[in-house]
């Protein structure tokens, strides 16, 4: 659990070649919006595949608080029995949304339409996050919202009684807004439209759809324009949770920059909303073969044979950011080792994520010998080439999952070991990380 419990400091060293089969869980994202959308419809929804990291258990237990049956079957196998949309009861105590930003909006969106009130805290980097990127939209359809300064948690939120159906436009690229607004629309009369400029990841939309709602996407001169008709009545599916392509992205780059190292990662989502790190990794020079394509739950997948390679800067466009937002924190580590520099631009939203994250990857890659450039919107690694990063640091995670991860597998390649602080926020998202690299060869290890 992360924030709630004692800090884990880890370390990994350089080792042998990565082999074998990396079994990743189930999407994070995905797992969030097959619990919240099984509790607003009507009747059974049975899921398997559901990562059972604390952020998707602490959803399944904020769902509980409004009123939906949530029951663990067996090992990722879930069901829920739902209130509909409207059914929500107001919670009897404060919803704790631990780490999880996704957690925390999504369902401040889906509770904002109905006459109930809720207020809502989390760990000591939730609670540092904006939460008006939020609150903007939601009080547009009518509800009310006070939290502390800056719009952060703890925060208490009033439905609205008699909502108003809403047209918005994002202001920023955030899958989290757009989806909080959409769910939000679920429960207001008439069409809720939710404009944003560039695609974010579309699992709201696909799997609305997938529950029966009437929801469609056009692409016009204002962006991509979604329509939802509010008031549906949703009914229970059967989601099968695809492989989460982020939790991908630790098993895949490390197998890239460990020498020697050939290993198969199957079923990956390649939805073209989040797969922006594999194109980038290809441009790189990677060997990376995607076998076996293939639609599971909705989403495209394939299996990823992923070889050693040598691999070399480039520049990451910005109309690229939302596809790989993610994974900018384990591409700065290959960017690393790579030879020549790696530009990656447009990554302002980088800064207000789990933690700021260029700044805390700048300061672990400082600390490790690699030497970076930033502003507020780019972030610079100058590759220092494979097998030449000095490592020997103990990196700061920040209550920061992909940050402890990150540094682990810079770890597997840098001539001395790196430490990080606290790799316990690892189980917010992967709780098996650990088991599973250390299963393909990888020298990783608690030190406490
Ligand atoms: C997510 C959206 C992204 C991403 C997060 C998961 C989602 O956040 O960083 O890990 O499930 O909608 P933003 O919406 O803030 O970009």
């Amino acid at each position: 659990m992360s924030g709630h419990g004692e800090p884990i400091p880890m370390m990994s060293r350089k080792g042998g070649a990565l082999t074998g089969v990396a079994q990743v869980p189930g999407d994070k994202s995905i797992s969030h919006r097959a619990l919240i959308l099984g509790a607003l419809s009507v009747g059974e929804t049975k899921i398997t595949g559901l990562l059972e990291g604390q952020d998707v258990l602490d959803t399944a237990k904020a769902m509980r608080a409004f009123g939906a049956t949530v029951t663990r079957e067996g090992e990722g196998a879930w069901t829920v029995q739902g209130v509909g949309v409207g059914g929500f009861k107001e919670p009897e105590d404060v919803i704790d949304c631990g780490n999880s930003g996704t957690g925390v909006r999504l369902i401040m969106g889906c509770m904002a339409t109905s006459p109930i009130t809720a207020t809502f805290t989390g760990d000591a980097s939730l609670r540092k996050r904006p939460m008006g990127r939020v609150t903007d939209p939601i009080a547009l359809f009518g509800a009310k919202s006070v939290g502390r300064e800056g719009g952060r948690l703890p925060m208490t939120v009033i439905g609205a009684a008699n909502p108003l159906p809403v047209r918005y436009t994002t202001p920023m690229a955030s899958a989290q807004v757009k989806s909080a607004a959409l769910l939000a629309g679920l429960n207001a009369p008439g069409q809720t439209v939710v404009i944003e400029k560039e695609a974010t990841r579309d699992h709201t939309e696909r799997m609305l759809r997938g529950f029966g709602a009437e929801i469609s996407t056009q692409k016009t001169d204002e962006g991509y324009v979604i329509t939802l008709t509010g008031q549906p009545e949703l009914k229970g599916q059967t989601v099968s949770v695809p492989r989460d392509p982020s939790s991908a992205a630790f098993p895949v780059c490390a197998a890239l920059i460990v020498p020697g190292s050939d290993i198969l990662v199957p079923g990956v989502s390649q939805n073209p909303t989040r797969n922006g790190l594999f194109t980038t990794l290809v441009e790189m020079g990677a060997d990376i073969t995607f076998e076996n394509p293939r639609e599971e739950g909705g989403e495209p997948v394939a299996d990823l044979r992923v070889r050693y390679s040598n691999l070399h800067g480039i520049e990451v466009p910005p109309a690229r950011a939302a596809s790989m937002i993610d994974e900018y924190p384990v591409l700065s580590v290959l960017a690393a080792n790579a030879t020549g520099t790696t530009v990656m631009k447009g990554v302002h939203e980088l800064r207000v994520k789990e933690s700021d994250r260029i700044d805390a990857m700048a300061r672990g890659l400082e600390a490790c010998g690699v030497s970076i450039e930033e502003d507020s919107d780019t972030f610079i690694v100058h590759g220092l080439g494979a097998g030449n990063v000095p490592g020997g640091a103990t990196c700061k995670t920040h209550i920061d999952h992909r940050i402890a991860m990150s540094f682990l597998i810079l770890g597997l390649i840098s001539k001395q070991p790196i430490s990080v602080d606290d790799g316990s926020p690892i189980a917010t998202s992967f709780p098996i990380f650990e088991d599973l690299m250390t299963g393909l060869g990888a020298q990783i290890e608690r030190t406490a």
